[in-house]
């Protein structure tokens, strides 16, 4: 399966998770490649059938700056996403009231722009240092995530673009 891996990040944590998802994916026999949202100019999203979206949370629970930028232009040029279908993991830190909230309001862009985003978000604690349990949590995900992308008729799967399951 191809698949589009997106990450939005300030620090580099978003980019590192991003790249290791790919690794994952390609052992796993996808096609897989990354794109950063503030470098690289020549996203087509429409024509992405598979996005795999990474950001983390910074301020007080909003999108990082990247992401912001990121969904700004796609809103400004009237995006339709409506052939994609979405999976979405965020950074953040438990500390934090708003933990990873990044990652849901990611979910409503994408959803405002007609993606259909699949259940569930993978939400990534920096606080938490097992990096064996992070590992296996990226994995377990990412299988959830291909058998959904495969399954997308499953209403049981896909929220649709109001929210509801
Ligand atoms: C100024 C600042 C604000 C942050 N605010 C939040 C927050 O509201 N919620 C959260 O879960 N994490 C928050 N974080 C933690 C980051 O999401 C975390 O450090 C993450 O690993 C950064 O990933 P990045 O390097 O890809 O940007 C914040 C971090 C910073 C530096």
């Amino acid at each position: 399966m191809k698949i589009l891996i997106l990450y939005a990040s300030h620090s580099g944590n978003t980019e590192s998770i991003a790249l290791h998802a790919k690794d994952m994916l390609i052992d796993s026999g996808h096609q897989a490649r990354l794109m950063d949202v503030s470098r690289d100019n020549e996203l087509n999203l429409c024509g992405e059938d598979h996005i795999i979206f990474g950001c983390s949370t910074h301020g007080d629970g909003e999108l990082n700056a990247e992401a912001e930028a990121f969904f700004d232009k796609l809103r400004a040029e009237n995006a339709d996403l409506d052939k994609v279908r979405a999976a979405i993991f965020g950074l953040g830190e438990s500390v934090y009231p708003d933990f990873c909230r990044a990652a849901e309001l990611a979910k409503d862009e994408f959803e405002f722009l007609n993606a259909r985003v699949i259940s569930p978000i993978l939400k990534i604690d920096m606080m938490d240092f097992d990096q064996v349990k992070r590992t296996r949590d990226l994995s377990a995900w990412l299988d959830e995530v291909c058998r959904a992308f495969c399954m997308e008729a499953d209403p049981d799967v896909w929220h649709s673009p109001t929210g509801a399951m």
